[in-house]
């Protein structure tokens, strides 16, 4: 659905993203990760043919965004960092106008359908200058889906919005999902990208990594197992497990002990069974998370090379 090879943008001298390749599929869930200035926002432009490329090449729903961005337009919703609305017309007003541009046919149950579900509906009449910003930003979301598009590109969607309001533009990511809309996201919100995106693209200039929330908390890092056994474990014990197969680190935590490994098909049970024959009595195991914040950062400072 989406597709851009080598795509990237300079601004003067200054490369504001470059070589950027990715395959999005249509009815996935993309998001895009990085800090302030990676280039989050100018790759969503490039995207929706707001910005012309000055490397490379990108067609969102077969359309080339630089032979025709107008047309890639119609196909796509957007919602921008500053959503342009008609701060002296209404909220109706602002959503008729969009729906008339992208000629939806009877506009006004959809529009009444997502200011409800946005709690506008009681403030419909008021002119939008007078919003506060979660409202500008709620009205400016279903401005985006309100043409029913193929591709929903979302920057920042939940920023400005309080945890109610946040809840509901998720619910309506999975809807639109859920509908078949290929959708691509781009946040701050790491407990938000890993709950929503089926991949997960982290951007800095370029694409470092691309992979589903899971992969890339665990390609990168292994795994971290947990086992609590009653009494601490022996330090003879500890360098035995150390010396297994697949385990990298053993650390000893109060009782028990935290080990990095590999693969947890194939090294817990190593772990159990060298426990078990030096005879120290196991409490639990368990598989620890590491967040996804984690490895983010962690790829942030390492300048994404694992
Ligand atoms: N129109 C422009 N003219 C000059 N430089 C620009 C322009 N648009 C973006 N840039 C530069 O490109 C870089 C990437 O900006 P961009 O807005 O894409 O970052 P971002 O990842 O969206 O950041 P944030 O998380 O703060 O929204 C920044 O250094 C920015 O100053
Ligand atoms: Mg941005």
């Amino acid at each position: 659905m989406i597709r851009a090879e080598k795509l990237g943008r300079r601004f003067g001298d200054y490369v504001a993203v470059e070589d950027v390749n990715v395959d999005i599929a249509k009815g996935e869930v993309f998001g895009v990760l990085g800090p302030n200035g990676a280039g989050k926002t100018t790759t969503l432009r490039l995207l929706t043919g707001l910005v012309a490329p000055t490397s490379g090449r990108a067609e969102v729903a077969g359309i080339s965004v630089i032979d025709e961005p107008e047309r890639v337009r119609t196909k796509v919703g957007i919602l921008t960092e500053t959503p342009g609305l008609y701060a002296r017309l209404d909220a109706i007003e602002n959503l008729r106008f969009y729906a008339d541009v992208y000629g939806v046919n009877d506009p006004l149950p959809k529009i009444q359908h997502y200011l409800e579900r946005f709690g506008l509906w009681s403030r419909r009449h008021e002119p939008v200058g007078a919003f506060s910003k979660g409202m500008r930003q709620k009205l400016a979301i279903a401005r985006a889906v309100l043409h029913d598009p193929e591709v929903v590109f979302l920057d920042e969607p939940t920023s400005a919005l309080d945890p109610e309001s946040s809840r509901i533009v998720r619910d309506l990511v999975e809807e639109l999902r859920a509908a078949g809309r290929t959708i691509v996201l781009c946040t701050h919100n790491l407990d938000e990208a890993e709950r929503l995106c089926d991949r997960i693209g982290v951007l800095k200039r370029t694409l470092l990594h691309v992979d589903t929330p899971k992969a890339l908390r665990r390609k990168l890092y292994g795994h971290l197992v947990e086992i609590d056994t009653l009494g601490t474990v022996p330090d003879a014990v500890l360098e035995a497990l150390r010396a297994l197969e697949g385990v990298r680190e053993v650390t000893a935590r109060g009782e028990g002990c935290v080990a990095s490994i590999a693969d947890p098909r194939t090294d817990t049970p190593r772990l159990v069974s060298l426990l078990v024959e030096r005879g120290v009595p196991i409490l639990r195991v368990a598989e620890q998370a590491r967040s996804l914040e984690d490895v983010y950062l962690d790829l942030l400072r390492e300048g994404g090379r694992p």
